[in-house]
Protein backbone atom coordinates (compact mmCIF):
# COMPACT_ATOMS: atom_id res chain seq x y z
CA UNK A 1 0.00 0.00 0.00
CA UNK A 2 1.67 3.21 -1.15
CA UNK A 3 1.50 6.62 1.38
CA UNK A 4 -1.70 7.76 -0.51
CA UNK A 5 -3.90 4.48 -0.21
CA UNK A 6 -3.18 4.01 3.16
CA UNK A 7 -4.21 7.53 3.94
CA UNK A 8 -7.12 6.72 2.08
CA UNK A 9 -7.81 3.28 3.84
CA UNK A 10 -7.92 4.82 7.49
CA UNK A 11 -9.76 7.75 6.39
CA UNK A 12 -12.77 5.77 4.89
CA UNK A 13 -12.51 3.99 8.10
CA UNK A 14 -12.91 6.78 10.20
CA UNK A 15 -16.13 7.44 9.90
CA UNK A 16 -16.68 3.90 11.20
CA UNK A 17 -14.96 4.13 14.29
CA UNK A 18 -15.74 7.65 15.21
CA UNK A 19 -19.84 6.46 14.66
CA UNK A 20 -21.43 7.63 17.79
CA UNK A 21 -25.35 6.20 18.14
CA UNK A 22 -26.08 9.41 19.74
CA UNK A 23 -28.63 11.57 18.31
CA UNK A 24 -32.13 10.96 16.46
CA UNK A 25 -32.41 8.20 14.03
CA UNK A 26 -35.38 7.69 11.65
CA UNK A 27 -36.37 4.91 9.69
CA UNK A 28 -38.80 5.77 7.08
CA UNK A 29 -40.46 2.76 5.30
CA UNK A 30 -42.47 3.65 1.55
CA UNK A 31 -44.79 0.90 0.89
CA UNK A 32 -45.69 0.60 -2.76
CA UNK A 33 -48.84 1.69 -2.01
CA UNK A 34 -46.80 5.40 -1.12
CA UNK A 35 -48.00 4.58 2.15
CA UNK A 36 -45.19 5.52 4.98
CA UNK A 37 -44.44 4.44 8.32
CA UNK A 38 -41.72 6.17 10.01
CA UNK A 39 -40.03 4.61 13.51
CA UNK A 40 -37.87 7.23 15.76
CA UNK A 41 -35.02 6.07 17.76
CA UNK A 42 -33.65 8.74 20.32
CA UNK A 43 -29.96 7.26 21.25
CA UNK A 44 -27.16 8.49 23.78
CA UNK A 45 -24.17 6.80 24.42
CA UNK A 46 -22.88 6.84 27.70
CA UNK A 47 -19.15 4.60 27.31
CA UNK A 48 -20.71 0.90 26.79
CA UNK A 49 -23.94 2.22 27.64
CA UNK A 50 -27.51 3.00 25.49
CA UNK A 51 -29.77 4.65 26.56
CA UNK A 52 -32.40 7.02 25.04
CA UNK A 53 -36.24 5.59 23.54
CA UNK A 54 -37.87 4.24 20.48
CA UNK A 55 -41.05 5.84 18.56
CA UNK A 56 -43.20 3.55 16.89
CA UNK A 57 -46.23 4.43 14.80
CA UNK A 58 -49.33 4.40 17.16
CA UNK A 59 -47.77 3.36 20.11
CA UNK A 60 -46.53 5.60 22.91
CA UNK A 61 -42.64 6.06 23.43
CA UNK A 62 -40.88 3.27 24.88
CA UNK A 63 -37.67 3.54 26.75
CA UNK A 64 -34.43 1.51 25.66
CA UNK A 65 -33.41 -0.91 28.79
CA UNK A 66 -30.56 -2.98 28.85
CA UNK A 67 -28.85 -0.70 25.52
CA UNK A 68 -24.87 -1.82 25.16
CA UNK A 69 -22.53 -0.80 22.81
CA UNK A 70 -19.70 -2.43 21.58
CA UNK A 71 -17.34 -1.39 18.77
CA UNK A 72 -20.06 -0.76 15.56
CA UNK A 73 -22.63 -3.26 17.39
CA UNK A 74 -25.86 -2.44 19.39
CA UNK A 75 -27.90 -3.97 21.31
CA UNK A 76 -30.97 -3.05 23.63
CA UNK A 77 -34.31 -3.94 24.74
CA UNK A 78 -37.80 -2.27 24.29
CA UNK A 79 -40.30 -3.11 26.80
CA UNK A 80 -44.04 -1.86 26.20
CA UNK A 81 -47.34 -2.52 27.31
CA UNK A 82 -49.33 -5.10 25.45
CA UNK A 83 -52.86 -4.61 26.76
CA UNK A 84 -51.85 -4.80 30.43
CA UNK A 85 -49.16 -7.31 29.70
CA UNK A 86 -45.52 -6.74 29.20
CA UNK A 87 -43.98 -7.31 25.76
CA UNK A 88 -40.04 -7.60 25.88
CA UNK A 89 -38.74 -6.99 22.42
CA UNK A 90 -34.97 -7.41 22.00
CA UNK A 91 -32.99 -5.81 19.47
CA UNK A 92 -29.28 -5.37 17.92
CA UNK A 93 -28.30 -3.25 15.12
CA UNK A 94 -25.23 -2.48 13.28
CA UNK A 95 -23.59 0.99 13.08
CA UNK A 96 -22.10 2.91 10.74
CA UNK A 97 -21.46 6.53 10.01
CA UNK A 98 -25.02 7.95 9.67
CA UNK A 99 -26.87 4.66 9.00
CA UNK A 100 -28.06 2.16 12.01
CA UNK A 101 -29.33 -1.52 10.52
CA UNK A 102 -31.56 -2.73 12.76
CA UNK A 103 -32.07 -6.55 12.78
CA UNK A 104 -36.02 -7.51 14.04
CA UNK A 105 -36.48 -10.24 16.32
CA UNK A 106 -39.19 -12.99 14.97
CA UNK A 107 -42.26 -11.87 15.95
CA UNK A 108 -42.18 -9.55 12.87
CA UNK A 109 -42.26 -12.63 10.97
CA UNK A 110 -41.31 -13.00 7.33
CA UNK A 111 -42.11 -9.88 5.69
CA UNK A 112 -39.39 -7.77 7.18
CA UNK A 113 -36.00 -8.73 8.72
CA UNK A 114 -34.35 -5.42 8.74
CA UNK A 115 -35.26 -1.65 9.32
CA UNK A 116 -32.16 1.18 8.02
CA UNK A 117 -32.34 4.40 10.34
CA UNK A 118 -30.64 7.27 9.14
CA UNK A 119 -29.11 9.67 11.47
CA UNK A 120 -31.11 13.46 11.40
CA UNK A 121 -29.28 14.30 14.68
CA UNK A 122 -26.75 14.37 16.78
CA UNK A 123 -28.49 16.00 19.60
CA UNK A 124 -28.68 13.54 22.79
CA UNK A 125 -32.25 12.69 23.65
CA UNK A 126 -34.46 14.72 26.32
CA UNK A 127 -36.63 13.09 28.80
CA UNK A 128 -39.02 10.50 27.60
CA UNK A 129 -42.15 12.32 25.95
CA UNK A 130 -45.47 11.49 28.18
CA UNK A 131 -48.33 8.96 26.85
CA UNK A 132 -50.72 11.26 24.49
CA UNK A 133 -54.00 11.42 27.51
CA UNK A 134 -56.46 8.33 26.43
CA UNK A 135 -60.06 8.49 26.47
CA UNK A 136 -61.96 6.38 28.90
CA UNK A 137 -65.66 6.19 27.46
CA UNK A 138 -68.52 5.05 30.16
CA UNK A 139 -69.94 1.37 29.56
CA UNK A 140 -71.80 1.01 26.61
CA UNK A 141 -75.56 -0.28 26.62
CA UNK A 142 -75.55 -3.97 24.85
CA UNK A 143 -76.57 -3.64 21.23
CA UNK A 144 -79.11 -5.81 20.15
CA UNK A 145 -78.32 -8.74 17.96
CA UNK A 146 -78.76 -7.97 13.78
CA UNK A 147 -80.06 -11.64 13.23
CA UNK A 148 -76.69 -12.69 11.11
CA UNK A 149 -74.25 -15.53 10.66
CA UNK A 150 -76.97 -18.14 12.07
CA UNK A 151 -73.86 -20.34 10.89
CA UNK A 152 -69.93 -19.16 10.93
CA UNK A 153 -69.21 -17.09 7.51
CA UNK A 154 -67.99 -18.58 4.45
CA UNK A 155 -66.21 -16.05 1.88
CA UNK A 156 -62.53 -14.38 0.96
CA UNK A 157 -60.90 -11.68 2.48
CA UNK A 158 -57.80 -9.99 0.76
CA UNK A 159 -55.20 -9.52 3.61
CA UNK A 160 -53.08 -12.63 3.62
CA UNK A 161 -52.60 -12.58 -0.05
CA UNK A 162 -52.96 -9.43 -1.39
CA UNK A 163 -51.59 -6.91 1.60
CA UNK A 164 -51.84 -3.52 0.35
CA UNK A 165 -51.91 -4.85 -3.22
CA UNK A 166 -56.03 -5.13 -3.01
CA UNK A 167 -58.01 -3.11 -5.50
CA UNK A 168 -61.26 -3.11 -7.48
CA UNK A 169 -60.00 -5.19 -10.20
CA UNK A 170 -58.00 -8.00 -7.73
CA UNK A 171 -61.92 -7.70 -5.60
CA UNK A 172 -63.47 -8.16 -8.86
CA UNK A 173 -61.36 -11.07 -10.59
CA UNK A 174 -62.03 -12.75 -7.44
CA UNK A 175 -65.80 -12.56 -7.51
CA UNK A 176 -65.26 -14.18 -10.97
CA UNK A 177 -63.34 -16.78 -9.42
CA UNK A 178 -65.72 -17.74 -6.83
CA UNK A 179 -68.93 -18.00 -9.19
CA UNK A 180 -66.79 -19.95 -11.55
CA UNK A 181 -64.40 -22.23 -9.52
CA UNK A 182 -67.59 -23.14 -7.49
CA UNK A 183 -66.85 -22.06 -4.32
CA UNK A 184 -70.08 -19.83 -4.57
CA UNK A 185 -72.24 -22.52 -4.26
CA UNK A 186 -69.95 -24.55 -1.97
CA UNK A 187 -71.30 -21.33 0.43
CA UNK A 188 -68.68 -18.80 0.15
CA UNK A 189 -70.59 -15.79 -0.23
CA UNK A 190 -68.60 -12.69 1.45
CA UNK A 191 -65.78 -11.19 -0.70
CA UNK A 192 -64.11 -9.17 1.72
CA UNK A 193 -61.76 -6.20 0.88
CA UNK A 194 -59.45 -5.66 4.14
CA UNK A 195 -56.90 -2.64 4.95
CA UNK A 196 -55.59 -0.28 1.62
CA UNK A 197 -58.72 0.67 0.62
CA UNK A 198 -59.27 4.15 2.15
CA UNK A 199 -58.65 7.32 0.49
CA UNK A 200 -58.87 10.47 2.30
CA UNK A 201 -62.31 12.47 3.41
CA UNK A 202 -63.89 15.29 1.76
CA UNK A 203 -64.82 18.62 3.17
CA UNK A 204 -67.74 17.38 5.29
CA UNK A 205 -65.44 13.94 6.54
CA UNK A 206 -67.01 11.42 4.71
CA UNK A 207 -64.27 8.56 3.54
CA UNK A 208 -63.70 8.37 0.33
CA UNK A 209 -61.98 5.02 -1.33
CA UNK A 210 -58.27 5.74 -2.70
CA UNK A 211 -57.49 5.73 -6.31
CA UNK A 212 -57.71 1.59 -6.61
CA UNK A 213 -61.11 2.19 -5.79
CA UNK A 214 -62.93 4.32 -8.34
CA UNK A 215 -65.93 3.72 -6.94
CA UNK A 216 -67.44 1.65 -4.28
CA UNK A 217 -71.18 1.39 -4.64
CA UNK A 218 -70.30 0.18 -8.44
CA UNK A 219 -68.11 -2.18 -7.08
CA UNK A 220 -70.65 -3.04 -4.31
CA UNK A 221 -73.48 -3.57 -6.99
CA UNK A 222 -71.02 -5.88 -9.53
CA UNK A 223 -70.40 -8.21 -5.80
CA UNK A 224 -73.97 -8.42 -5.90
CA UNK A 225 -75.09 -8.74 -9.55
CA UNK A 226 -72.54 -11.98 -8.83
CA UNK A 227 -75.00 -13.04 -5.85
CA UNK A 228 -72.25 -12.27 -3.73
CA UNK A 229 -71.72 -10.41 -0.35
CA UNK A 230 -69.23 -7.35 0.14
CA UNK A 231 -67.20 -6.88 2.88
CA UNK A 232 -65.28 -3.96 4.17
CA UNK A 233 -62.12 -2.85 6.63
CA UNK A 234 -62.46 0.17 9.25
CA UNK A 235 -60.65 0.71 12.57
CA UNK A 236 -61.63 2.69 15.43
CA UNK A 237 -58.75 4.39 16.19
CA UNK A 238 -57.59 7.32 14.11
CA UNK A 239 -55.31 4.87 11.13
CA UNK A 240 -55.42 1.75 10.40
CA UNK A 241 -52.66 -0.76 11.00
CA UNK A 242 -51.44 -0.38 7.25
CA UNK A 243 -51.73 3.47 8.59
CA UNK A 244 -55.01 4.25 6.39
CA UNK A 245 -57.81 6.94 7.21
CA UNK A 246 -59.85 5.15 10.64
CA UNK A 247 -62.94 5.61 12.07
CA UNK A 248 -62.19 7.70 15.24
CA UNK A 249 -65.05 10.17 15.42
CA UNK A 250 -66.80 9.60 12.23
CA UNK A 251 -68.09 6.11 13.17
CA UNK A 252 -71.73 6.87 12.30
CA UNK A 253 -70.96 8.70 9.42
CA UNK A 254 -68.74 5.78 8.19
CA UNK A 255 -71.55 3.49 9.08
CA UNK A 256 -74.14 5.83 6.72
CA UNK A 257 -71.60 5.33 4.17
CA UNK A 258 -70.84 1.74 4.38
CA UNK A 259 -74.56 1.21 4.06
CA UNK A 260 -75.03 3.68 1.78
CA UNK A 261 -72.58 1.28 -0.67
CA UNK A 262 -74.19 -1.72 0.12
CA UNK A 263 -71.65 -2.86 1.89
CA UNK A 264 -72.77 -6.34 4.00
CA UNK A 265 -69.45 -6.76 6.56
CA UNK A 266 -67.67 -4.69 8.27
CA UNK A 267 -64.39 -6.19 9.77
CA UNK A 268 -63.06 -3.33 12.77
CA UNK A 269 -59.58 -3.74 13.77
CA UNK A 270 -58.31 -2.03 17.14
CA UNK A 271 -55.08 -0.94 15.47
CA UNK A 272 -54.46 2.74 16.35
CA UNK A 273 -57.49 3.03 18.91
CA UNK A 274 -54.68 2.63 21.54
CA UNK A 275 -53.45 5.89 20.92
CA UNK A 276 -56.79 7.44 21.75
CA UNK A 277 -58.71 4.95 24.02
CA UNK A 278 -58.25 3.82 27.08
CA UNK A 279 -58.15 0.43 25.69
CA UNK A 280 -59.70 -0.77 29.15
CA UNK A 281 -62.88 1.04 27.41
CA UNK A 282 -62.84 -1.01 24.18
CA UNK A 283 -66.00 -2.77 24.82
CA UNK A 284 -67.44 0.40 24.71
CA UNK A 285 -65.73 1.49 21.63
CA UNK A 286 -66.94 -1.51 19.53
CA UNK A 287 -70.26 -0.90 20.87
CA UNK A 288 -70.19 2.86 19.49
CA UNK A 289 -69.55 1.11 16.31
CA UNK A 290 -72.14 -1.99 16.92
CA UNK A 291 -74.80 0.54 17.87
CA UNK A 292 -74.12 2.97 14.20
CA UNK A 293 -74.33 -0.46 12.11
CA UNK A 294 -77.35 -1.27 13.29
CA UNK A 295 -78.92 2.31 13.28
CA UNK A 296 -77.24 2.73 9.68
CA UNK A 297 -80.47 0.57 9.09
CA UNK A 298 -78.58 -2.30 6.58
CA UNK A 299 -77.84 -5.26 8.11
CA UNK A 300 -74.08 -5.72 7.92
CA UNK A 301 -72.06 -8.49 9.42
CA UNK A 302 -69.74 -7.23 12.31
CA UNK A 303 -66.60 -8.72 12.73
CA UNK A 304 -64.35 -7.76 15.83
CA UNK A 305 -60.86 -7.71 15.23
CA UNK A 306 -59.10 -6.71 19.01
CA UNK A 307 -56.83 -10.00 18.40
CA UNK A 308 -58.99 -11.79 21.37
CA UNK A 309 -57.12 -9.50 24.21
CA UNK A 310 -59.63 -8.30 27.52
CA UNK A 311 -61.72 -11.39 26.77
CA UNK A 312 -63.43 -10.52 23.89
CA UNK A 313 -65.64 -14.10 23.59
CA UNK A 314 -66.89 -12.62 26.71
CA UNK A 315 -68.68 -9.27 25.05
CA UNK A 316 -68.14 -9.69 21.51
CA UNK A 317 -71.70 -10.70 21.22
CA UNK A 318 -72.85 -7.95 23.49
CA UNK A 319 -71.70 -4.98 21.17
CA UNK A 320 -73.33 -6.56 18.35
CA UNK A 321 -70.41 -8.39 17.12
CA UNK A 322 -71.01 -11.71 14.58
CA UNK A 323 -67.22 -12.67 15.55
CA UNK A 324 -64.35 -11.54 17.09
CA UNK A 325 -61.03 -12.57 16.91
CA UNK A 326 -59.36 -14.71 19.41
CA UNK A 327 -55.75 -14.14 19.03
CA UNK A 328 -52.74 -12.24 16.93
CA UNK A 329 -52.49 -12.50 13.12
CA UNK A 330 -52.19 -16.24 11.53
CA UNK A 331 -49.36 -16.66 9.54
CA UNK A 332 -48.76 -19.03 6.47
CA UNK A 333 -46.69 -21.58 8.66
CA UNK A 334 -47.61 -24.61 10.50
CA UNK A 335 -46.07 -22.87 13.51
CA UNK A 336 -48.42 -20.08 13.62
CA UNK A 337 -51.58 -22.33 12.36
CA UNK A 338 -51.31 -25.04 14.53
CA UNK A 339 -50.51 -22.55 17.67
CA UNK A 340 -53.41 -20.72 17.23
CA UNK A 341 -56.04 -23.79 16.16
CA UNK A 342 -54.77 -25.70 18.87
CA UNK A 343 -53.59 -24.34 21.91
CA UNK A 344 -55.25 -20.77 21.48
CA UNK A 345 -58.75 -22.27 21.45
CA UNK A 346 -58.82 -24.31 24.13
CA UNK A 347 -61.08 -22.67 26.37
CA UNK A 348 -63.23 -21.33 23.62
CA UNK A 349 -66.04 -23.22 22.71
CA UNK A 350 -68.35 -21.89 25.27
CA UNK A 351 -68.87 -18.31 23.92
CA UNK A 352 -69.46 -19.35 19.91
CA UNK A 353 -73.39 -20.02 18.83
CA UNK A 354 -75.65 -18.90 16.38
CA UNK A 355 -75.03 -15.18 15.70
CA UNK A 356 -71.70 -15.05 17.37
CA UNK A 357 -67.96 -17.15 16.44
CA UNK A 358 -64.86 -17.40 17.47
CA UNK A 359 -62.40 -15.99 15.11
CA UNK A 360 -58.69 -17.74 14.92
CA UNK A 361 -58.49 -15.82 12.05
CA UNK A 362 -58.46 -16.30 8.17
CA UNK A 363 -57.47 -19.24 6.03
CA UNK A 364 -53.63 -19.56 4.65
CA UNK A 365 -54.83 -22.91 2.59
CA UNK A 366 -53.20 -22.19 -1.08
CA UNK A 367 -50.71 -19.39 0.48
CA UNK A 368 -47.71 -21.56 -0.02
CA UNK A 369 -46.00 -21.87 2.75
CA UNK A 370 -47.68 -25.00 4.23
CA UNK A 371 -48.00 -28.43 2.60
CA UNK A 372 -51.30 -29.73 1.05
CA UNK A 373 -51.37 -32.47 4.04
CA UNK A 374 -51.50 -29.05 6.69
CA UNK A 375 -53.75 -27.37 4.57
CA UNK A 376 -55.69 -29.96 5.32
CA UNK A 377 -55.51 -29.88 8.99
CA UNK A 378 -56.16 -25.99 8.62
CA UNK A 379 -59.85 -26.68 7.10
CA UNK A 380 -60.48 -29.42 9.31
CA UNK A 381 -59.77 -27.96 12.62
CA UNK A 382 -61.05 -24.58 11.63
CA UNK A 383 -64.18 -26.23 10.92
CA UNK A 384 -64.25 -28.32 14.02
CA UNK A 385 -64.22 -25.06 15.60
CA UNK A 386 -66.92 -23.40 13.89
CA UNK A 387 -64.35 -21.00 12.31
CA UNK A 388 -65.44 -18.52 9.93
CA UNK A 389 -64.14 -19.95 6.56
CA UNK A 390 -62.57 -17.25 4.73
CA UNK A 391 -60.13 -18.20 2.05
CA UNK A 392 -57.36 -15.89 2.04
CA UNK A 393 -55.45 -17.15 -0.93
CA UNK A 394 -55.26 -16.36 -4.91
CA UNK A 395 -58.03 -17.77 -6.13
CA UNK A 396 -57.61 -17.06 -10.00
CA UNK A 397 -54.02 -19.07 -9.61
CA UNK A 398 -55.46 -22.05 -6.93
CA UNK A 399 -54.06 -25.23 -7.82
CA UNK A 400 -57.02 -28.38 -8.22
CA UNK A 401 -54.98 -29.40 -4.82
CA UNK A 402 -55.89 -26.10 -3.05
CA UNK A 403 -59.80 -25.98 -4.48
CA UNK A 404 -59.95 -29.48 -3.26
CA UNK A 405 -59.52 -28.70 0.35
CA UNK A 406 -61.39 -25.25 -0.10
CA UNK A 407 -64.44 -26.91 -1.68
CA UNK A 408 -64.58 -30.06 0.39
CA UNK A 409 -68.55 -30.44 1.30
CA UNK A 410 -68.13 -32.80 3.90
CA UNK A 411 -65.86 -30.76 5.60
CA UNK A 412 -67.71 -27.17 5.22
CA UNK A 413 -70.93 -29.41 6.60
CA UNK A 414 -69.17 -29.73 9.76
CA UNK A 415 -68.18 -25.94 10.21
CA UNK A 416 -72.01 -25.01 8.75
CA UNK A 417 -73.49 -27.01 11.24
CA UNK A 418 -76.90 -25.46 12.44
CA UNK A 419 -76.32 -26.64 16.34
CA UNK A 420 -73.51 -23.95 15.92
CA UNK A 421 -71.55 -25.81 18.93
CA UNK A 422 -67.66 -25.20 18.55
CA UNK A 423 -65.39 -29.06 19.14
CA UNK A 424 -63.76 -29.43 22.51
CA UNK A 425 -59.96 -31.25 22.45
CA UNK A 426 -61.58 -34.25 24.53
CA UNK A 427 -57.87 -36.28 24.39
CA UNK A 428 -54.51 -35.62 24.30
CA UNK A 429 -51.71 -37.81 24.29
CA UNK A 430 -48.30 -36.27 23.55
CA UNK A 431 -48.73 -34.62 19.92
CA UNK A 432 -51.77 -36.34 19.07
CA UNK A 433 -55.14 -34.48 20.00
CA UNK A 434 -58.77 -35.62 19.74
CA UNK A 435 -61.07 -32.55 18.64
CA UNK A 436 -64.82 -33.20 18.60
CA UNK A 437 -68.37 -31.40 17.86
CA UNK A 438 -71.89 -33.13 18.12
CA UNK A 439 -74.12 -32.41 14.89
CA UNK A 440 -77.55 -30.75 15.09
CA UNK A 441 -78.72 -34.42 13.80
CA UNK A 442 -77.03 -36.31 16.42
CA UNK A 443 -73.53 -37.13 15.19
CA UNK A 444 -70.28 -35.88 15.36
CA UNK A 445 -67.87 -34.70 13.89
CA UNK A 446 -64.03 -36.35 15.12
CA UNK A 447 -60.70 -34.92 14.46
CA UNK A 448 -57.80 -36.99 15.13
CA UNK A 449 -54.56 -34.80 14.65
CA UNK A 450 -51.00 -35.61 14.77
CA UNK A 451 -48.80 -32.80 15.65
CA UNK A 452 -45.84 -34.76 15.78
CA UNK A 453 -42.48 -34.75 13.30
CA UNK A 454 -43.35 -38.42 12.45
CA UNK A 455 -46.36 -40.25 11.41
CA UNK A 456 -48.77 -41.86 14.27
CA UNK A 457 -51.68 -44.32 14.82
CA UNK A 458 -54.48 -42.08 16.70
CA UNK A 459 -57.38 -43.50 18.30
CA UNK A 460 -60.43 -42.03 19.34
CA UNK A 461 -62.12 -43.71 21.96
CA UNK A 462 -66.20 -42.37 21.92
CA UNK A 463 -66.36 -42.51 25.47
CA UNK A 464 -64.40 -39.27 25.39
CA UNK A 465 -66.55 -38.07 22.38
CA UNK A 466 -69.73 -38.77 24.40
CA UNK A 467 -70.75 -42.12 22.61
CA UNK A 468 -71.98 -44.99 24.09
CA UNK A 469 -71.12 -48.17 22.56
CA UNK A 470 -70.50 -48.52 18.75
CA UNK A 471 -70.73 -45.77 15.63
CA UNK A 472 -70.72 -45.77 12.45
CA UNK A 473 -67.51 -43.89 10.79
CA UNK A 474 -67.42 -41.89 7.98
CA UNK A 475 -64.05 -40.47 6.96
CA UNK A 476 -64.21 -36.98 5.29
CA UNK A 477 -61.31 -36.53 3.48
CA UNK A 478 -62.01 -39.61 1.32
CA UNK A 479 -65.20 -39.68 1.12
CA UNK A 480 -65.57 -43.37 2.15
CA UNK A 481 -67.75 -44.82 4.66
CA UNK A 482 -65.36 -47.30 7.03
CA UNK A 483 -68.47 -49.17 8.79
CA UNK A 484 -68.90 -48.88 12.69
CA UNK A 485 -66.55 -49.58 15.37
CA UNK A 486 -67.17 -50.08 19.31
CA UNK A 487 -65.43 -48.25 21.46
CA UNK A 488 -62.59 -47.27 19.78
CA UNK A 489 -61.63 -45.91 16.28
CA UNK A 490 -57.92 -45.90 15.26
CA UNK A 491 -56.66 -44.41 12.51
CA UNK A 492 -52.63 -43.64 10.58
CA UNK A 493 -52.08 -40.33 10.67
CA UNK A 494 -49.32 -38.20 8.43
CA UNK A 495 -47.30 -35.88 10.11
CA UNK A 496 -49.11 -32.60 10.69
CA UNK A 497 -51.92 -34.51 9.39
CA UNK A 498 -55.49 -35.47 10.63
CA UNK A 499 -58.20 -38.21 9.85
CA UNK A 500 -61.27 -36.02 9.81
CA UNK A 501 -64.39 -38.55 10.75
CA UNK A 502 -68.47 -37.90 11.36
CA UNK A 503 -69.34 -40.25 13.49
CA UNK A 504 -73.43 -41.61 14.02
CA UNK A 505 -73.41 -43.45 17.26
CA UNK A 506 -75.39 -47.12 16.30
CA UNK A 507 -78.10 -46.20 18.93
C1 LIG B 1 -54.18 -6.38 11.52
C2 LIG B 1 -55.21 -7.49 11.40
C3 LIG B 1 -55.00 -8.24 10.10
C4 LIG B 1 -55.11 -7.27 8.93
C5 LIG B 1 -54.13 -6.12 9.10
C6 LIG B 1 -54.36 -5.04 8.07
O1 LIG B 1 -52.89 -6.87 11.64
O2 LIG B 1 -55.16 -8.35 12.51
O3 LIG B 1 -55.94 -9.28 9.97
O4 LIG B 1 -56.43 -6.80 8.86
O5 LIG B 1 -54.25 -5.53 10.38
O6 LIG B 1 -53.54 -3.94 8.26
Amino acid sequence: MNKLSTAFFFLSLAPILSASPTGHWLAKQTFPDGQTRETSLWLKADGNTLTGYMMSPNQDAAPVSNGRISGSEISFTIVRDNFGEERKTDYTGTLTDKTLTLHLPGFWGSRVREMSFQQVSTEPPGALPAPRPKISLPPAADVPSNGLAKTPPMGWNSWNKFARRVSDQVVRQTADAIVKNGMKDAGYIYVNIDDAWQGTRDAEGNIRPNDKFPDMKALADYIHSKGLKIGIYSSPGPKTCANYEGSFQHEEQDAKTFAAWEIDYIKYDWCSASQVYDYHSMQAVYAKMGHALLDSGRPIFFSLCQYGVLKSETWGAKVGGNSWRTTGDIRDTWESMSHIGFDQQLELAPYAGPGHWNDPDMLEIGNGGMTTTEYRTHMSLWSLLAAPLLAGNDLNTASPNIMQILLNKEVIAIDQDPLGKQAKRVSKDGNLEIWARPLKDGAYAVGLFNRGASSAKVTARWSDVGIDGSARVRDLWKHEDLGASAEVFSSDVPSHGVTLVRVEPSR
